[in-house]
């Protein structure tokens, strides 16, 4: 039986973790993000691609990419969460097992930040706990999907 295969997905500004509003967003980059991923992976023994992207039609090309490649999706599609119809079609549509990730509590700032277009198509959000909400939703992803 091959392993669980994760697709990770990065949305818009996230390239730029590290130096970004730090007292927001911490100052972990995203590569050390990436790599506390892949390390948990491994423990977890399954597969993880990371990607990240500003664009949104790239965004749901990688997810349309997903189909037949990978078991789930972790998705923080940043900005785009807010405003993006197409990305939550793109998850409907591929019907993934998808957990959403915000290194912030989307619900402590500003209220367009507090309607996610994509939180009724997931299995669940993970908000609010910096670098360690990728992991908690890798571990629960993981969890629903191998339970
Ligand atoms: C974010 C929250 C979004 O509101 C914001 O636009 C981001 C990052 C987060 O991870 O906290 O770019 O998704």
């Amino acid at each position: 039986m091959s392993p669980i295969s994760i697709l990770v997905l990065h949305g818009p500004n996230l390239n730029l973790l590290g130096q970004r509003e730090p007292g927001i967003y911490g100052t972990v980059t995203l590569e050390n993000i990436n790599q506390q991923l892949h390390s948990l992976a491994g423990k977890l023994k399954c597969e993880i691609e990371c990607h990240q992207s500003n664009h949104e039609g790239n965004l749901v090309d990688a997810i349309q990419g997903a189909l037949g490649r990978h078991d789930g999706i972790l998705i923080n599609a940043a900005a785009y969460t807010h405003t993006s119809v197409a990305i939550r079609d793109a998850l409907t549509a591929v019907d993934i097992p998808a957990v959403e990730v915000h290194l912030s509590n989307i619900y402590r700032r500003e209220d367009f930040r507090h309607h996610s277009y994509i939180a009724p198509v997931v299995i669940g959000q993970v908000s609010g706990f910096g670098a360690q909400s990728y992991i908690l939703a890798l571990q629960a992803l993981v969890n629903h999907l191998q339970p």
